[in-house]
C-alpha cells in the first residue's frame, strides 16, 4: 500500500535577509557564502509565530486536497523550533484552523523530520486507521540561530510547508535511522526557569554540551557535512532496493537544503542526473524540517509531479537522524 499526496502548501516569511546583509554582521562574503553553501537569501520570521505559519500553509494544504476540517483524523506537526514547549505544535496548528477532533502530536527528527513523519503517516493509513492526515511542518530556525557565528547562521532560514496525505495504492517503502552517537553534533539546550529550590547545575554527560550556552544552536559542520555525503546516497541505494527499484528508475529526488555540496556529492555518488534533484536552497536555505515538503510543495504548483512519477525524499540532520522514502505519486 501507498501514499497519495492529495495537497501542499507553504508560507515563507516575507523577510529576506541577503548574503550582503549577513556580510555587514559577521566577517563573511556573498562569495564564501555562496561557493561553500550555494545559499543566496532566506527568509527569516519577523512576528510570526511558528504554528501561524504552519496553519498558513495546511489551510493552503487542505484547500489543495478539496477535503473538509472534519475529514482529518490526525495532525502530525514537524519542527524543532516550536513556539511552546508544551502544547505541541500540532494542536496549536489544530486549533488555529479550527479543528476539533484530531490525533495531534509532533515529531522531533531535525532536518529529516518530515520523511520520519510521512513514514508514520504511512503506517497510520496502512492499518485504516486514518483517512487523511496533515503533516505541517514548521520551523523558525532563526529563534536558536547565533547571529554572531559566522560559520552556522549564514546557513538557516525558516518557513512551513504542509502536506494533506491519504492511502493509495501505489508504492511506498523507506529506509530510515539514526546515529544516537551523534546527538552532540548538533544541538540547543533548552534554557530552564530559575528555581528557588534547585542548588545543582546540570550536569551534562557530554563535554562540548556541558560547555555550551543554552539557546544557541551548536554545530559540528565539518562532521555533519562528513554524515551527511555518505548518508544520503546510502538511504536512497536502501529505500530504492525496499522498492526493488534501481536508483535510475527514480524520476524526482527531493533533498534536504543545507548544503549544495553535499547535494552534488550524492548526486556523484548515486551517478544519477542532476535534473532529478529539485534544489531551492539559493533562495531559502536551511529550513530544517520544512525544506522537503516545501519542495515537494513547489514541484507541484509548477505541475511536475505528475501520476506514477517515482519520488525519493531523503533528509538528515541533528540526532543524527536520516532516512529516504521512495514511493509513487
Ligand atoms: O541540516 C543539517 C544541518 N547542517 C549541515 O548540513 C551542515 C553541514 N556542514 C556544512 O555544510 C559545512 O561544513 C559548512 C558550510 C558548515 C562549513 O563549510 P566548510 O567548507 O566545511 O568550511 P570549514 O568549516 O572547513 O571552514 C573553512 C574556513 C574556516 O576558516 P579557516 O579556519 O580555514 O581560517 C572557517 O572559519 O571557512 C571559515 N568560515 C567562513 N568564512 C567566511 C566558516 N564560515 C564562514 C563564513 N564566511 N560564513
Amino acid at each position: 500500500m501507498g501514499i497519495k499526496i492529495k495537497g501542499c502548501g507553504y508560507y515563507v516569511p516575507e523577510l529576506v535577509a541577503s548574503n550582503e546583509d549577513f556580510s555587514k554582521i559577521v566577517d563573511t562574503s556573498d562569495e564564501w557564502i555562496t561557493t561553500r553553501t550555494g545559499i543566496k537569501t532566506r527568509h527569516i520570521a519577523n512576528g510570526e509565530l511558528a504554528y501561524q505559519m504552519g496553519a498558513n500553509a495546511a489551510m493552503k494544504a487542505i484547500k489543495d486536497a478539496g477535503i473538509e476540517l472534519s475529514d482529518i483524523d490526525m495532525i502530525i506537526g514537524t519542527t524543532v523550533t516550536a513556539d511552546c514547549l508544551t502544547p505541541s505544535m500540532a494542536c496549536l496548528v489544530g486549533k488555529e484552523l479550527g479543528i476539533e477532533k484530531a490525533m495531534c502530536f509532533d515529531v522531533n527528527a531535525a532536518c529529516a523530520g518530515y520523511v520520519f513523519a510521512l513514514d508514520i503517516a504511512h503506517k497510520y493509513l496502512a492499518c485504516g486507521d486514518c483517512k487523511n492526515i496533515l503533516i505541517v511542518s514548521s520551523e523558525i530556525v532563526s529563534r536558536m540561530v547565533d547571529y554572531t557565528d559566522r560559520s552556522t547562521c549564514v546557513l538557516f532560514g525558516d518557513g512551513a510547508a504542509a502536506t494533506v496525505v491519504s492511502y493509495s495504492d501505489g508504492e511506498y517503502k523507506s529506509y530510515i535511522n539514526s546515529d544516537p552517537q551523534g546527538a552532540d553534533k548538533i544541538f540547543a539546550k533548552i534554557p530552564s526557569t530559575p528555581n528557588p529550590f534547585r542548588t545543582q547545575t546540570p550536569d551534562w554527560s557530554d563535554e562540548r554540551m556541558q560547555e555550551a550556552p543554552e539557546l544557541f544552536m551548536q554545530m559540528a559542520g565539518n562532521d555533519v557535512y562528513k554524515f551527511a555525503t555518505t548518508i544520503m546516497p546510502e538511504a536512497v541505494k536502501k529505500a530504492s532496493e525496499k522498492a526493488g527499484w534501481e536508483t535510475a528508475d527514480l524520476d524526482i529526488i527531493i533533498p534536504h537544503q543545507a548544503n549544495i555540496r553535499i547535494v552534488q556529492t550524492a548526486i556523484k555518488k548515486l551517478k544519477l542526473p542532476e535534473d532529478k534533484f529539485y534544489i531551492n536552497i539559493q533562495e531559502y536555505g536551511n529550513i530544517s524540517s520544512a525544506c522537503i515538503p516545501l519542495a515537494l510543495s513547489q514541484l507541484k504548483e509548477m505541475g511536475k509531479l505528475e501520476s506514477g512519477k517515482k519520488v525519493c525524499l531523503v533528509g538528515f540532520g541533528a540526532g543524527l537522524t536520516y532516512g529516504a522514502a521512495v514511493f509513487e505519486y
